[in-house]
């Protein structure tokens, strides 16, 4: 019903890197590829996402942006809307969100979102969207370096893989739309209703340099709105940056 055509494999190096295949052998956007299991599934900053088969969801959805940098503002805030709401439908009411694009439960990681780009963003350009989502993984699972956790820790059953993606597709296509037609502003008090962070104190690491502050909540557009000690208010925003809890 959504007209995303599916690419399915049982294995493969990682659902982004697939599309980005898929795209430049000329298949058209929308399409989604989902993997049973990934080799070399990547976070965000060239950092290693443990894609175990058979577990998890490895997802990506590919679009074409014809509006550019407009378009993409505040993508990668309501993707994470997206997983969450698909989260809540799998029965995980505690799921909030860490900016950018972090789905939490429980203080813990349960799903990450890497957004990526082919093309020229100020003119027409694909924007490549990778969800993982933890749902069956075995808690003796090595080798995360941050806690985590899994739709079936925070259900206590087993959970169903179809429903989940069913969930993540229903959602994406409800927020994109409402994204493309509103843009980010719109659904920004959404956003901020499950910030899981706000009012508390907070490590921004830009690559360069540590800020440290309190979190505000986010700005219209998107960006991270700290309150520093003797600066006031600021706002951050860019793919490279990561927040930590002081
Ligand atoms: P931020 O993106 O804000 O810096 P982060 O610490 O979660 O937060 P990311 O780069 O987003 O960092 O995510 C990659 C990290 O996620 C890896 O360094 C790894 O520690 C962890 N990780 C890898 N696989 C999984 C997984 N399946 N579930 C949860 N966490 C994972
Ligand atoms: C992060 O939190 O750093 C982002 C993790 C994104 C993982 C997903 S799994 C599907 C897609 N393929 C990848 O190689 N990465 C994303």
């Amino acid at each position: 019903p959504l007209g995303w055509q599916l690419y399915l494999r049982e294995s493969t190096d990682s659902t982004n890197a697939e599309a980005l295949r898929l795209l430049q052998s000329g298949v058209a956007a929308p399409f989604v590829v989902l993997a049973e299991g990934q080799t070399h599934g990547r976070g965000r900053r060239g950092r290693v996402w443990t894609s175990p088969p058979a577990q998890n969801i490895y997802y990506t959805l590919v679009l074409k942006v014809s509006n550019g940098l407009q378009g993409l503002s505040g993508l990668s805030l309501v993707v994470g809307l997206a997983v969450l709401r698909a989260l809540h439908r799998a029965g995980i009411e505690s799921a909030g969100l860490k900016w950018p694009n972090d789905v939490y439960a429980g203080g813990r990681k349960i799903a990450g979102i890497l957004l990526e780009l082919n093309g020229d963003p100020a003119d027409v350009c694909h924007v490549i969207i990778g969800i993982g989502v933890n749902v069956n993984m075995a808690p003796s699972t090595q080798g995360i370096g941050q806690a985590w956790t899994s739709v079936r820790e925070q259900t206590g059953m087993l959970a169903s893989r179809d429903d989940l993606v069913r969930f993540v597709s229903e959602a994406l296509s409800h927020y994109l739309e409402r994204h493309a037609r509103e843009g980010f502003s719109s659904l920004r008090d959404e956003w901020e209703a499950h910030n899981i962070w706000r009012g508390r104190r907070c490590t921004l690491s830009t690559g360069t340099q540590q800020v440290k502050g309190l979190m505000k909540g986010l700005d219209e557009q998107g960006a991270l709105r700290l309150w520093i000690e003797g600066q006031g208010e600021r706002c951050f925003s860019g793919g490279e940056l990561s927040l930590r809890l002081d």
